[in-house]
């Protein structure tokens, strides 16, 4: 990896680390619990069917994971990795606390080489992740890897809506009021900075399904939801 990409996974490292206790609340909080329905949209996109398996790439507190193990049933499988101990010790809790739990594996690991076999899922996906990590298209690369052929690949991650006045609003509201609400939810000040920072490092919802198909997905397509603030990726391997 370069030097920007190490310090890059450095730096997301702590700032996860620093939340993760606060994360769901501030998330439900921040999204005006609109993030529940984006979980469900992206989890119907994988064609996950009863019984199948799934690995949720970046897991971070597994609320992804679970939905997923919703999904597959009691004969289902999940496993969600993520590189953030802090993550993962609250990912514990919520998979202990969940019904569906007993389905879901969870597992430390790097999105940018994932260790597991190729063709090892039915379906991979990613949640508000894609921006945090140090190369786009290697972390596309490696979950199409380890899915089997037709499986689908899955992002669901911020992105630009483009509707005059409703783009003006969000962004007033993402880029300055959202920073000041995080800071005082959680009480650390970088981590909500970080947010609009990575958004706008990242590329245009087209541009991103440009790199599902440069990373060989077929079909790759995308979604917006609520007026374009989220977008939900599909490609099939
Ligand atoms: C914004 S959180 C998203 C968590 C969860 N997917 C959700 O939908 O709420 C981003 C997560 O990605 C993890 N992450 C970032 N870069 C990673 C990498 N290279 N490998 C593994 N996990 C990574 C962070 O630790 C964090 O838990």
């Amino acid at each position: 990896m370069t030097d920007f990409a190490t310090a890059k996974e450095k730096y997301v490292h702590g700032v996860f680390a620093a939340i993760a206790r606060r994360y769901d609340l501030m998330n439900t909080l921040l999204s005006f619990n609109r993030d529940k329905y984006w979980r469900r949209f992206a989890v119907a996109q994988t064609g996950l069917a009863a019984g199948g398996s799934a690995l949720d790439v970046c897991c971070g507190t597994g609320l992804l994971a679970l939905e997923l193990a919703r999904a597959a049933g009691p004969g289902g499988r999940v496993t969600g990795l993520d590189f953030c101990r802090e993550m993962l010790a609250v990912a514990a809790g919520n998979v202990a606390a969940s019904p569906c739990g007993g389905r879901v594996e969870l597992v430390e690991g790097n999105a940018m080489a994932l260790p597991f076999a190729d063709d090892s899922f039915d379906c991979a996906t990613i949640g508000f992740a894609l921006r945090n990590v140090p190369d786009i298209a290697a972390v596309l690369a490696e979950m199409r890897r380890v899915v089997r052929p037709g499986g689908k690949v899955v992002s669901l991650e911020l992105a630009k809506p483009s509707a005059p006045v409703f783009k003006q609003l969000y962004y007033l509201y993402f880029e300055r009021i959202l920073p000041l609400l995080g800071k005082a939810g959680a009480g650390v000040d970088g981590p909500y900075r970080w947010l609009p920072e990575s958004l706008r490092r990242f590329p245009h919802q087209a541009v991103v399904r440009d790199i599902f198909t440069a990373a060989g997905l077929k079909d790759a397509v995308y979604h917006e939801l609520t007026g374009g603030i989220v977008a939900v990726h599909v490609g099939r391997k």
